[in-house]
């Protein structure tokens, strides 16, 4: 196995998703992880693989290629429970694992996109929230529910976008299914002004 080989193809994969999103950040984020591609990257294998397990637990072949390529190098990612510098509280905390791809804290260092993986376990509310950057998801594995302000639910399954606009209230729930997708944010990335309304 190629660990860069295929970190290279999970690149390419990414860069084509936002390409076909159909949006001018999209096809921005997709430029910069095209271009990214040409770097050198020495992944190390992660010490404790408890993450990376969890995370190939849920993959199947009813997932997106990106799933699939993910999980070959899942222990050489840097997965870890997010809590959005203490906006998700501790138990919540739990439910949820991703690493940062590009982005100011990411594998790749970029200050103008973020591009990351999530995971979100099954059964969870994942409350709602705002923030000045504009988002997209693409959903990689599993299924679920978006809520966007006061429009009606969407489902979402594996090929679905959802985009969340900057500064919208969004929220997402998982019934039966976990739930894997791919995000990335424009504009305004930082996280200071990403706001929790309880
Ligand atoms: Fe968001």
């Amino acid at each position: 196995m190629n660990t860069e080989k295929i970190f290279k193809d999970i690149l390419m994969m990414l860069s084509d998703v936002y390409q076909n999103e159909g949006s001018k950040n999209g096809s921005l984020t997709a430029e910069a992880l095209s271009l990214a591609g040409n770097q050198t990257f020495n992944l190390k294998e992660n010490e404790d693989d408890e993450l990376s397990k969890l995370f190939n637990s849920f993959i199947s072949n009813d997932d997106h290629l990106l799933a699939l390529q993910l999980k070959e190098i899942s222990n050489f990612l840097p997965w870890h429970h997010s809590d959005m510098g203490g906006r998700i509280e501790g138990d919540l905390k739990k439910q949820f694992i991703q690493f940062v791809l590009l982005g100011p804290s990411g594998i790749i260092n970029s200050n103008d996109y973020e591009v990351g993986i999530f995971m979100q376990m099954a059964n969870i509310d994942y409350p709602v929230r705002r923030h000045p950057a504009e988002e997209t998801f693409f959903i990689i594995s599993g299924k679920g529910y978006f809520n966007k302000d006061s429009n009606p639910e969407i489902y979402g399954e594996v090929g679905d976008y959802v985009h969340n606009p900057s500064m919208i209230n969004h929220s997402n729930r998982t019934e039966e299914h976990h739930m894997i997708w791919s995000w990335r944010w424009s504009g305004d990335i930082s996280e200071d002004s990403y706001i929790k309304n309880k």
